[in-house]
């Protein structure tokens, strides 16, 4: 196989929304505070009912229908989260079950916020080696039940949701231009862990642990990281920053979409947006803006289109595909 493509994309959303006015109230913020440093105004919250794992399957629904495909088309499942519903097994096979498409391969990818990055390069990587023929690659979050609600300095900067993409193999349809995942680069820095990590752990508390964060310093590492992974996937692509028709970019807060964006002379017009609407949903945030931007008609068939994202571990990294 040369390579996969990418066929359809879904996504979804809880269905609570909750805006910055509703958080203020019992916590020590404002509107006017997490909008200015973070361009958030509302998030979703998972209610009951509501799991990472109900998520990831309305999500994968979605993409399926997209792309014309049926559950039973699909061989390979990988699903990026840090909020699964169990320690194991893993989300991917919960969401394997309920599609009914049991028997083939399905695993969870932990990377945090990078997580949509990684499973996409596994899952392309499987797809080219002959492992699999069509893959349904999910980033979905509940980043909800790992907040610590007093805290305010990251309750209010997480929402949750899930988002979905299906690849094939390419040279199962017909198609001669290149197309699918072009180029992809990867890392990770366990030296950063304190700066982003959750404080609990089955095999450290026994238990599932808060969210930790410190913002600013995250912030720095993100803009130089994310710069210096976008250059390396445009020289190995061969692709000039001019050729690229959109960037959706991990939505964790504006101002680090804007600096980055400026940084590598990307005109803002082409960064998609939307942490504004979802917040940070970590792994979730890639196909759920992606997804968001191709059904208002942004993107669209023949785009070259740039993935990011960058987290906890420190995790980091980009993908170049060509719709
Ligand atoms: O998805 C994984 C990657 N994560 C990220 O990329 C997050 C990166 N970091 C950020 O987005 C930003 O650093 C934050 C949004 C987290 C914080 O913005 P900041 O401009 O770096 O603010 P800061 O942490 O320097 O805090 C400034 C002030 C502090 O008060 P003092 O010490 O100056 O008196 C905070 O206590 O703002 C205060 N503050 C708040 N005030 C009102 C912190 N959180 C809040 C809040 N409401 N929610």
């Amino acid at each position: 196989m040369s390579g996969s493509r990418l066929l359809g994309s879904g996504s979804a959303l809880p269905r609570r929304v909750v805006t910055n006015e509703e958080l203020a109230a019992t916590v020590d913020t404002s509107d006017e505070w997490i909008v200015e440093r973070t361009g958030i105004r509302q998030r979703y919250i998972a209610g009951e009912g509501e799991t990472t794992a109900s998520l990831a399957t309305d999500a994968a629904r979605a993409a399926l229908a997209d792309c014309g495909l049926e559950p039973g088309d699909i061989d390979l499942i990988v699903l990026a989260t840090a909020t699964p519903d169990n320690t194991f097994p893993a989300t991917a096979t919960k969401v394997q079950h309920a599609l009914g498409c049991n028997g083939g391969i399905a695993f969870d990818v932990a990377a945090v916020c990078s997580g949509f990055l990684y499973a996409l390069s596994v899952a392309d990587s499987m797809l080219r080696s002959g492992m699999a023929r069509r893959a349904l690659v999910i980033g979905a979050e509940t980043f909800s039940r790992i907040l610590d609600w007093e805290d305010r300095t990251t309750c209010v900067l997480f929402g949750d949701g899930s988002g979905a993409v299906v690849l094939e193999a390419a040279g199962e349809r017909a198609g001669d231009a290149p197309a699918g995942v072009l180029a992809t680069r990867l890392h990770a820095d366990g030296a950063q862990h304190d700066l982003l990590y959750v404080d609990g752990g089955p095999s450290t508390t026994r238990t599932v642990g808060h969210l930790r964060m410190k913002g600013r310093e995250v912030f720095r590492h993100a803009v130089v990281n994310l710069s210096e992974v976008l250059g390396e996937v445009l020289e190995q692509a061969k692709v000039s920053v001019d050729e690229i028709d959109w960037v959706v970019p991990h939505q964790a807060n504006r101002r680090i979409l804007d600096a980055t964006a400026k940084k590598l002379g990307i005109p803002p017009e082409k960064v998609i947006v939307t942490v504004d609407v979802h917040a940070n949903t970590s792994a979730a945030s890639v196909p759920l803006a992606f997804d968001t931007a191709r059904r208002d008609g942004r993107i669209g068939p023949g785009d070259l289109v740039m993935f990011e994202a960058m987290g906890g571990g420190f995790t980091w990294g980009a993908s170049l595909v060509r719709l």
